[in-house]
């Protein structure tokens, strides 16, 4: 049987890498042959730890682009997990493709949009051939409201890739977002 694709979004702090894990979870109770990768890029918790903002972790293999994931997929296995799937070349739509029709289950994580609200494009092309996806918020830093799904950043920073964490980037809802903006401006 084909396998399925389940993409997991949203913003910043939405709980994306803590359902990627509870996905996890499930197969390792099932007894299930699986892999967890990581972009090399994102080294905030070492270079082989997936970890969520809560400190829940698993093993995974921080690799350099996806070429490097089916370099690693000899054997047989019945999932594969990527988190911070916006980080890889598009590429990985091919790669998720063939692995999904050679029976492979495949969920990622990422973030849909960036600060700037462009949509990351591996993100948005992995979403258009998905089974599934699954679009999470998180609480407004603002307004405190469970409605945020856009990344604000809160430092002069511009560049639109620039790995962290609290110290420069909040969830917010989209009034919060513009009023932010709109205060920067004056
Ligand atoms: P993501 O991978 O989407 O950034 P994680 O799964 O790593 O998210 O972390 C989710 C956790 O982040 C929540 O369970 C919560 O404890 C914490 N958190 C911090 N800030 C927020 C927020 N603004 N909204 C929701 N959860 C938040
Ligand atoms: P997270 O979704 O698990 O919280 O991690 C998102 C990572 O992406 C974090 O290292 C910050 C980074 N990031 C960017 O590089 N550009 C952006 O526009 C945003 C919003 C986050
Ligand atoms: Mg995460
Ligand atoms: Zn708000």
């Amino acid at each position: 049987m084909a396998g399925k694709l389940t993409m997991i979004v949203g913003p910043m702090y939405s709980g994306k890498t803590t359902e990627l894990l509870s996905f996890v979870e499930i197969y390792k109770l099932g007894r299930k042959k699986f892999k967890v990768f990581k972009p090399a890029i994102d080294d905030r918790y070492g270079k082989s730890l997936v970890k969520t903002h809560t400190g829940l972790e698993v093993e995974a293999i921080a690799v350099e682009g996806s070429k490097d994931i089916v370099n690693l997929l000899e054997e047989k296995i019945d999932a594969v997990f990527i988190d911070e799937v916006q980080f890889f070349d598009k590429d990985l739509v091919r790669i998720v493709k063939q692995l999904i029709d050679s029976n492979v289950d495949v969920f990622c994580a990422g973030l849909d949009m960036t600060f700037k609200q462009n949509p990351f494009e591996t993100t948005a092309a992995l979403m258009a051939i998905a089974d599934e996806v699954i679009k999470k918020k998180a609480v407004c830093e603002v307004c405190g409201e469970y409605k945020a799904n856009l990344t604000y950043k809160v430092t002069e920073e511009e560049k639109e890739i620039d790995i962290g964490g609290k110290e420069k980037y909040i969830a917010v809802c989209r009034d919060c977002y513009n009023n932010l903006s709109k205060e920067r401006i004056k």
